[in-house]
């Protein structure tokens, strides 16, 4: 008998589950071949779903339906093989399918009593990313939503074992008359750091900026002296060039005089796991914390955000609350671990992208996207075009001339379709960044896209 769901709590929606599930293989089946950028009908079509709040209930078949009519042809195909915008990952098999089943769990990872496994995988995963970074093993971290808030979430740790140093409880005594705090960030610093900064009490404008050399290296020869009160920001892997700070030196310098030193590896920390390009990463094991994104090149699909403290303690003081009705647990309880308290599982997905990589499949994966970063370099030397920085990883910045010129191709790139490529400035030229962070990315990705790219920079120079 039909129920009225309006009276009716809503049933356990198996339709709407085979739907979601029958809709969802399709898009997963049609990636290869959609445009990357939805069209302008598409976005346009959105306006459809301003209506007011509906004032009843809907089928929740007619409303998964009807996301995705609506939706599905909206979306950046960045889960395909031609999407290099930002450094935004794909979403592995498996990281995919895990994120279905953990849906339905619908844990809320707060707390062990709450989610044991979730809890549990979170521990299983901290150990496999320590182990791939070349962290070591006894750091405590947390998984957050992404880069941005891992900085926080180190930077706030930081703050509070500095000062706690100094006898001052920056959480009962917040920030103000506290001991001042210098902090050290290079001249091509991650925008997310400033943020994390602010967010921190810090202040964007207070912090000391070193020079920067032609590929965003912070300058180790034009290090200021510093002390027990600084805090060292160091990158491995600029957004723009992939280009690593030389942290063996960084770290030394800044330890001899007692800093914090924080890494902000958003994506290029995963390049320790390719014997390759180890050598790149090496010495940012030495730092006091790190923050790093499993949803970049790891694929592990959003959001997958990791803060990394070698003192687990000092994490656990800054982040932990306490309250009557929060069981206090004898294991490792993940809120005290993040700014958050009630959170979605995310460990499923990263655990079970790791489980399907592994670490051989992890170093293909890095090893496999830097040699397409290489032949997107190449093929567009040979055409005749600039690139702009010493392609050591898997970012590549290409200038197609004047910045007018540069931003038309940009644009008509994306408006064709076939890739999705954005743009930057990057030290006073204007350049189109392609960022190879999906293990979707074939061979043959790369050729239709670098065809494309040169047929439209050709036609734009031709103007
Ligand atoms: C070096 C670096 N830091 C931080 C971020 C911010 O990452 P998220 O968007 O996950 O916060 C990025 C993003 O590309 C990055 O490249």
């Amino acid at each position: 008998m039909p129920s009225d769901p309006g009276t009716k709590p809503q049933s356990q929606g198996g339709d709407a589950l085979n739907l979601a599930s029958e809709r969802a293989r399709r898009y997963v089946q049609g990636v290869a071949e959609r445009r990357v950028k939805p069209s302008e009908a598409a976005v346009a079509a959105l306006a459809n779903l301003r209506e007011p709040f509906p004032s009843s209930p809907s089928d929740p078949s007619e409303v998964i339906a009807r996301l995705d009519e609506l939706g599905s042809p909206a979306t950046l195909t960045t889960t395909g093989g031609r999407y290099f915008g930002f450094v935004n990952g794909g979403m592995l098999p498996a990281a995919l399918a895990a994120n279905w089943l953990a849906a339905a769990w619908n844990q809320n990872a707060a707390l062990r009593v709450m989610s044991p496994v979730a809890a549990e995988l979170e521990e299983v995963v901290l150990g496999w990313v320590c182990e791939a970074l070349g962290l070591p093993p006894d750091c405590a971290g947390g998984l957050v939503t992404c880069a941005t808030m891992a900085n926080f979430t180190a930077l706030a740790t930081a703050r509070h074992a500095l000062l706690a140093r100094e006898g001052w409880n920056v959480n009962e005594a917040g920030m103000f008359g506290a001991p001042p705090i210098e902090v050290v960030v290079g001249a091509e610093v991650h925008a997310s750091i400033l943020k994390a900064l602010s967010l921190a009490g810090f202040g964007q404008k207070r912090v000391t900026t070193i020079e920067a050399d032609s590929q965003g290296r912070m300058r180790k020869d034009k290090l200021p002296r510093l002390s027990k009160r600084s805090i060292v920001c160091i990158q491995a892997g600029n957004v723009n060039t992939g280009a690593f700070d030389p942290a063996e030196e960084l770290c030394a310098w800044a330890h001899e005089q007692g800093a914090w030193v924080h890494v902000d590896g958003a994506f290029g920390l995963w390049a320790r796991v390719s014997p390759r390009y180890e050598h790149l990463v090496r010495g940012f094991e030495k730092a006091d914390s790190w923050a790093t994104d499993a949803h970049k090149w790891p694929n592990a699909g959003y959001d997958s955000g990791l803060a990394i403290v070698r003192d687990g303690a000092a994490l656990r003081a800054s982040m932990g609350i306490a309250a009557a009705y929060l069981e206090p647990g004898s294991r490792r309880e993940p809120m005290h671990h993040t700014p958050e308290a009630s959170r979605r599982a995310r460990g499923v997905e990263l655990w079970a992208a790791l489980k399907s990589l592994g670490r051989s499949g992890l170093c293909a994966l890095i090893e496999r996207t830097c040699a397409h970063a290489q032949q997107f370099a190449r093929g567009l030397q040979e055409a005749g075009f600039a690139v702009l920085n010493d392609v050591m990883i898997n970012q590549v910045l290409v200038s197609f001339g004047r910045p007018d010129v540069t931003r038309e191709v940009i644009r008509r790139i994306q408006e064709d379709g076939t890739c999705w490529c954005a743009g930057t400035v990057w030290q006073g030229q204007s350049a189109m960044r392609i960022s190879v962070s999906s293990w979707a990315t074939t061979e043959a990705d790369v050729k239709r896209s670098l065809a494309s790219m040169i047929r439209i920079a050709r036609e734009c120079r031709a103007v």
